[in-house]
């Protein structure tokens, strides 16, 4: 029997502007999961990843299953009235539509699902990250699932030799999901030629082209294209299964060293280094630096085990000092050149009735 994993994640209110939810709201959305989850559900973990909380759960109901979708939505919209029973920020931010519409795609809350049929032994990461959009995996996942240099099993393991299918989306694209299917290694070049752009081309999913098996299913959501306007930042979630025919565990966490640079950080707006955090990491300097936490598990017959939070070691000490060093350093130029992001990104925000009032004022 097929075991499907799904994580749902919102921005439904937090303590201080975008910081953190509270204990009492995570308490909320808890207990209305507990008391709905029915025979459907079968093992779920609800975290928090600066101001975002992410229900992961484990079910048999396949991806994009409505009753499942309906669940997190009713649980973030409980959630949503003790946000504002505590006057939190923000109270119900992600939430874009009035109702629940048969997919919680597209009303605001990001979506990360896989199916698929257990191995033997069944380890995954669930990835989760606050303060940017879809494209910061980008990089980590070209470089984990097609660079020697960060994934040895590309050389080592005969299970990896045919190497990796990406599914790349338009994001641009709003009409319906528009996406390109390339295989590494043969076209890395067009691989990297898109995820270069990633406001634009995000990765949604990589398959093994040993085993055909899916190893990735990521968020693609883009906020501002739901709402035609600034409302937040995406803050996108993903699952990675690993070992046997995908990268180890070790070799998926490998490129968040470089604490590379994305879109997001203050007001969604800015340029920042992804900083590797704990799970529950709140969030402080400039609304930032853009987090990503990564909690793996053992799935089997559905159960998951606990979690163990990958960024919670001391490796992980010396590259977050190195990041906020980055962080810093983009920071002392302010709102100059590259530390602001390029103005089709802004122009969803309040800058535009500013330019428009600017450019009555010119002269020829
Ligand atoms: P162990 O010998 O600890 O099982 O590790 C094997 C491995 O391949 C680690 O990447
Ligand atoms: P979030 O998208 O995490 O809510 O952050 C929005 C923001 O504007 C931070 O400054
Ligand atoms: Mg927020
Ligand atoms: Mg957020």
């Amino acid at each position: 029997m097929k075991t499907t994993l799904s994580v749902i994640k919102a921005d439904i209110g937090s303590i201080g502007g975008h910081l953190r939810p509270s204990e009492s709201l995570m308490e909320a959305v808890r207990e209305y999961i507990e008391a709905n989850k029915g025979k459907m559900v079968i093992d779920y973990r609800i975290s928090n990843t600066g101001d975002d909380i992410a229900i992961l759960f484990s079910h048999r109901e396949g991806v994009g299953n409505s009753a499942l979708h309906e669940l997190a939505w009713d649980a973030f919209v409980a959630g949503t009235a003790q946000a504002k029973k505590e006057g939190l920020y923000g109270a119900g931010q992600d939430l874009l539509k009035d109702s629940f519409s048969g997919n919680i795609k597209g009303l605001g809350p990001a979506v990360a699902e896989m199916e698929f049929e257990e191995r033997e032994n069944e380890p995954f990461i669930f990835f989760a990250a606050d303060k940017t959009d879809p494209g910061a995996y980008n990089l980590p996942l070209y470089l984990a699932f097609t660079d020697p240099m960060h994934c040895s099993g590309l050389i080592l393991s005969p299970k990896m030799s045919d190497g990796f299918k990406f599914v790349i989306m338009d994001v641009e694209y709003t009409e319906a999901d528009r996406y390109i299917e390339l295989n590494a290694p043969e076209e890395i070049y067009d691989i990297a030629a898109l995820l270069r752009d990633n406001e634009r081309f995000v990765v949604s999913k990589i398959y093994s082209r040993d085993s055909g098996e899916q190893a990735v299913a990521a968020s693609t959501t883009r906020l501002h294209n739901i709402a035609g306007k600034y409302i937040g930042k995406d803050d996108p979630v993903m699952l990675v299964r690993v070992q046997g025919s995908f990268p180890a565990a070790g070799e998926i966490l490998s490129p968040y060293n470089i604490g590379h640079y994305v879109a997001g950080f203050m007001r969604g707006s800015h340029t920042g280094p992804l900083m590797p955090v704990k799970t529950g990491c709140g969030i402080s300097f400039f609304d930032g630096p853009p987090i990503v936490t990564a909690t793996a598990f053992c799935v089997q017959n559905g159960i998951l085990t606990e979690p163990v939070d990958c960024f919670d070691h001391p490796y992980w000490d010396h590259v977050r000092t190195e990041v906020a060093r980055k962080a810093t350093e983009l920071r002392r130029q302010g709102f100059s050149g590259a530390a602001m992001l390029p103005y089709s990104e802004l122009e969803y925000g309040g800058i535009v009735e500013k330019m428009k009032k600017l450019d009555d004022k010119f002269k020829i």
